[in-house]
């Protein structure tokens, strides 16, 4: 075959034209027979306070019993977890379930995370630290596994996705979730989700999202979104669209199957004035996460954990370390890293003009401390010169009335005539 340079081709790289089948277009399909064998990995942890619809949510998601729910007896397919903590204390532990799910053949090892205690404790400023350390050991392990000369079995541990559960209050976010999401959200792909969405009413819901949108924008929270690029066909960015508008989505979980007013049983909530069908898209978002989660992006999570945010945390520790790194080649395709890097620079930008401000500041407080030190110095010889010029008058003075206290010159002459007095003492040193 002769080979084309086509003029579009990018620097270095030459399109070639093949004359005939060589055969490795069928690479897509033997990497989908390779996946589908081996089964896929996903790790998704779920924070929220107690009681708001976690375990019950993912078990809908999944449509098995993943997790114990408070509402069942059921036990949990393999529990692996390992918890910290006494059973019943406040501190936040961290529990893992795992269960191996087949659908069409495919096998999907799903580990899900809990946390609970989670802003159960009075005081819950550092709830969300074990959280970020059970995120970081979990990529420190990996890190730990990439550097061994044997990398054949990789076990990969890393979070993909949080659901994190926002109480359905109505106002807007609390400081817990604040805090909580500032600290994870470059390290964990974050997807807030309001729970229990059917004890608020749609309009409710709506002025919800919106203040938990302005609070995420304010605090210049990254969450994760579906986002289309330039090879999606219309079809995929319109569906990408409407699932981003979703976000933090609405969502409600049951478990049980309820009878419509139609007679059909269906996944949901009975109330007595109607039921709330978990899979009805005018009823909550709970389609749109899960087509997101589960149908859609559950590669772009797991890629988005390998590539942004496994390898930023990477190259923070290597660099803390003192190993050098050349980020560029990612920094080229990776937006996201791009953006941390430069809050790294502007935070570093501002901490030397502070440093720079508290040098100042300190420079004058010592001039100013110099001068009062100078005055008071001042004052205390000015002070010591006047006691020293009293006393020398206080001895003047005792001298003089010890003089005048003698009885020859008292009781003699009377003090009331001046000229007796003046006259005096040139008659005491005639005596002397
Ligand atoms: P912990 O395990 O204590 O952390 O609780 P959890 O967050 O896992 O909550 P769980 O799923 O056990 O649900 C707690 C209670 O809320 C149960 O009685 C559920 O039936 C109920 N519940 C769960 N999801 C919803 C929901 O979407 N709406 C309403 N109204 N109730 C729900």
């Amino acid at each position: 075959s002769i080979p084309v340079q086509s003029p579009a081709a990018s620097a270095g790289a030459t399109k070639k034209k093949m004359n005939g089948y060589v055969g490795f277009s069928n690479y897509p399909n033997q990497e989908h027979r390779r996946s589908v064998k081996r089964g896929f990995n996903f790790t998704l942890m779920v924070v929220g306070e107690s009681g708001l619809g976690k375990s019950t949510l993912v078990n809908t998601l999944f449509e098995s019993k993943v997790y114990p729910t408070k509402d069942s007896d059921d036990g949990a397919a393999g529990h692996t977890g390992t918890s910290s903590g006494e059973a019943g204390s406040r501190a936040v532990e961290i529990t893992s379930v795992s269960a191996d799910i087949l659908e069409n053949g495919v096998k999907l090892r799903l580990s899900v995370v809990d946390t609970p205690g989670f802003g159960d404790s009075i005081n819950n400023e550092d709830s969300w630290r074990p959280v970020l350390e059970n995120i970081e050991s979990r990529f420190d392990a990996y890190l730990a596994q990439e550097n061994r000369v044997n990398r054949s079995k990789i076990v990969d541990n890393r979070v993909n996705a949080l659901l994190y559960f926002i109480k359905p209050t109505g106002h807007a976010l609390r400081a817990i979730d604040i805090e909580f999401m500032k600290h994870l959200h470059t390290r964990v792909n974050l997807i807030p989700v309001i729970a229990k969405a059917d004890t608020l009413t749609p309009r409710e819901v709506e002025l919800f999202k919106a203040r938990i949108l302005a609070d995420i924008n304010y605090h210049g929270i990254h969450t994760f979104k579906p986002v289309s690029d330039q090879y999606d066909d219309p079809e995929t960015v319109a569906d990408n669209k409407t699932i981003a508008a979703k976000i933090p989505f609405a969502v409600i979980g049951s478990e049980k199957l309820v009878r419509r007013a139609d007679g059909q049983m269906v996944r949901g909530r009975q109330y007595p004035w109607g039921v709330i069908e978990v899979e009805n898209e005018a009823h909550n978002d709970f389609v749109s996460l899960r087509q997101m989660l589960l149908r859609t992006h559950m590669e772009e999570l797991r890629d988005e954990t390998d590539v942004s945010l496994y390898e930023s945390y990477r190259t923070q520790k290597l660099l803390a370390l003192g190993h050098v790194q050349d980020n560029s080649v990612f920094r080229e395709f990776n937006p996201r890293m791009q953006q941390e890097e430069e809050e790294r620079l502007h935070a570093a930008k501002m901490s030397k003009l502070e440093a720079e401000m508290s040098a100042v500041f300190r420079q004058k407080v010592q001039e100013k401390e110099g001068k009062l030190k100078q005055s008071e110095e001042e004052l205390y010889s000015r002070h010591q010169q006047m006691k020293s010029v009293l006393e020398k008058q206080r001895r003047d003075l005792d001298e003089k009335r010890t003089r005048l206290a003698q009885p020859d010159v008292v009781h003699t002459h009377s003090s009331a005539h001046p000229e007796h007095a003046q006259r005096m003492p040139s008659k005491d040193k005639k005596k002397r």
